[in-house]
């Protein structure tokens, strides 16, 4: 299939407007040229919003909220699983747009749609549980409990490297929530954030609610920082770099509203004596291959026991020569590009400094002569008077460690500020069980026998630390999106204070 029938099939062809609100808006913004990765050949451009299509895109999302907060949440939810089954349709295409555009492989694309379609049935059942808890009063004929109501418009600004799947995890439970969103999608993947958008617009404009869903398309300046210090916004969720994060967190908690941040990884595996080693290989592998080292979860460091360290690192040096790199939409290959030449520079930066630095590489360190952003999947051997691991870099560098214990490792994996994904690959019950205790790993995530990517979204996604402390996708996650209330209730003829406190007017 070539682009111009893929954009076509998925209704891009005819929109080049970057907004909308509850309908394309066209826009007086710069113009955006989205370039494929794999070939810095262009797909298509977009124009882009600017203040006033901002401003549009609020009111309608404002104006939707008050009409879609009424809609009874089951209701929402079977609005939700339509566009469940809608992604299910269009799985195919947009998955090799989400490749093309962003450059993963085609299973990945696939993949990343299917994610969303996950989320999307999560969210359906969600509908019909988004439990409150009741409490027994100390005073009698009281009664106690909580509810949850939904928010208001939230804003979701999402980065290039997962450029759908995360928009879902926060817009499916968002919209079972009760509240209306504002997309703001990373400038490097805009025809994706389109695509999904005009998929589900059909199925909001079949039930008369085009404005719950929104998306504006536009610089940091012109619309990011708009949105984040934008009071009628109660939620910010973003995803991206720390130093993004920083600027969102202090944007947002000056105007004391919530954010919700998933921020950098500097993910560890860590490898025993005891491990199943082809089984670990497997993991490391895709951990820190896959993706091209773009996700937030890649494995980005390797801490080995002593005795395995030598083996191990053999067969990892033998898989990395077998990796196919090349055209992300060829079912073959196993590495496509990075997402554009900053990226490469960061991966050549980062090589120089770890060599600088004392830093072995062991296999790859160069970027590959050929159209687009190709580099080579990298081992480098470091030590722990470097400073280079302690950044992440979003390329795939892997930085390979020796430890002589397990406390040694656990001390290794927690050294870095960022604390979203760890794994350990053992076959010894205590040395897992310590890992995962609260003397294990510091992340959010932390795995055993998997390696640090992957994850499913039936549980709460995110890390400590320099992450940013947001949980998105499963589990209890969407208790961000809603606000709590909590309601006593005096079924009695008098009126007793807590605390045993007593306030007696008399007969007055
Ligand atoms: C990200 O990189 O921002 O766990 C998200 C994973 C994917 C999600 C990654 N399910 O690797």
């Amino acid at each position: 299939m070539n682009s111009d029938t893929l954009l076509q099939e998925l209704g891009i062809q005819d929109v080049n407007a970057g907004c909308y609100a509850a309908g394309w808006v066209s826009c007086g913004g710069e113009r955006l040229e989205s370039r494929a990765p794999a070939t810095g050949e262009r797909i298509a451009s977009i124009q882009q919003a600017t203040e006033a299509e901002y401003e549009q895109t609020l009111r309608t999302s404002l104006e939707a909220y008050h009409r879609w907060r009424m809609v009874p949440a089951p209701q929402r939810g079977e609005i939700v699983r339509q566009i469940g089954n809608e992604l299910r349709r269009y799985k195919e295409p947009l998955g090799r747009l989400v490749s093309l555009e962003m450059g993963k492989i085609l299973t990945e694309g696939l993949g990343e749609v299917q994610e969303m379609i996950d989320i999307a049935d999560f969210a359906v059942g969600l509908s019909r549980q988004l439990y409150g808890l009741s409490m027994h009063s100390e005073r009698p004929r009281h009664r106690m409990y909580e509810q949850w109501h939904p928010l208001g418009p939230v804003g979701v600004i999402t980065a290039f490297n997962f450029p759908v799947a995360v928009w879902a995890w926060n817009a499916m439970l968002a919209a079972v929530c009760g509240d209306t969103l504002i997309w703001k999608p990373s400038l490097k993947t805009p025809l994706t954030a389109i695509a999904t958008q005009n998929i589900v617009d059909k199925v909001m404009d079949s039930h008369g609610f085009k404005g719950v869903f929104n998306l504006v398309i536009g610089t940091d300046a012109e619309i990011g920082s708009r949105l984040i210090n934008d009071r009628r916004v109660p939620l910010i969720s973003a995803t991206g770099s720390c130093r993004m994060g920083r600027i969102v967190g202090d944007a947002v908690s000056r105007r004391l509203a919530r954010s919700l941040l998933e921020l950098g990884g500097n993910n560890a595996v860590t490898v025993l004596n005891d491990a199943d080693l082809d089984m670990a290989l497997r993991a490391i592998v895709f951990g820190a291959v896959g993706t091209a080292g773009q996700r937030c979860t890649t494995t980005r460091r390797l801490n080995l026991q002593r005795e395995i360290a030598g083996p191990l690192t053999e067969k990892l040096l033998r898989a990395y020569g077998s990796v196919r790199i090349g055209d992300p939409l060829e079912p073959s290959t196993l590495m496509g590009p990075l997402i554009d030449e900053d990226a490469v520079r960061g991966f050549e930066h980062a090589l120089d400094q770890a060599r600088a630095e004392g830093g072995e590489v062991l296999v790859g360190g160069k970027r590959i002569d050929r159209p687009g952003h190709f580099v080579e999947p990298t081992i480098v051997k470091a030590h722990r008077g470097m400073k280079v691991w302690r950044e992440e870099t979003f390329a795939p560098i892997l930085y390979v460690f020796e430890v002589d214990s397990l406390e040694e490792a656990i001390a290794l994996n927690n050294e870095v500020d960022q604390g979203l994904s760890s794994s350990i690959f053992t076959q010894n019950m205590l040395s897992a069980e310590t890992f995962l205790s609260h003397e294990g790993s510091d992340c959010g995530i932390a795995n055993v026998n998997i390696g640090t990517s992957g994850a499913e979204i039936g549980g709460a996604f995110g890390g400590e630390k320099d992450t940013g402390g947001g949980r998105e996708a499963g589990s209890d996650a969407w208790k961000a999106y809603m606000r709590r209330q909590t309601n006593t209730l005096n079924w009695g003829r008098a009126l007793p204070l807590a605390q045993g406190v007593s306030f007696d007017l008399g007969d007055s």
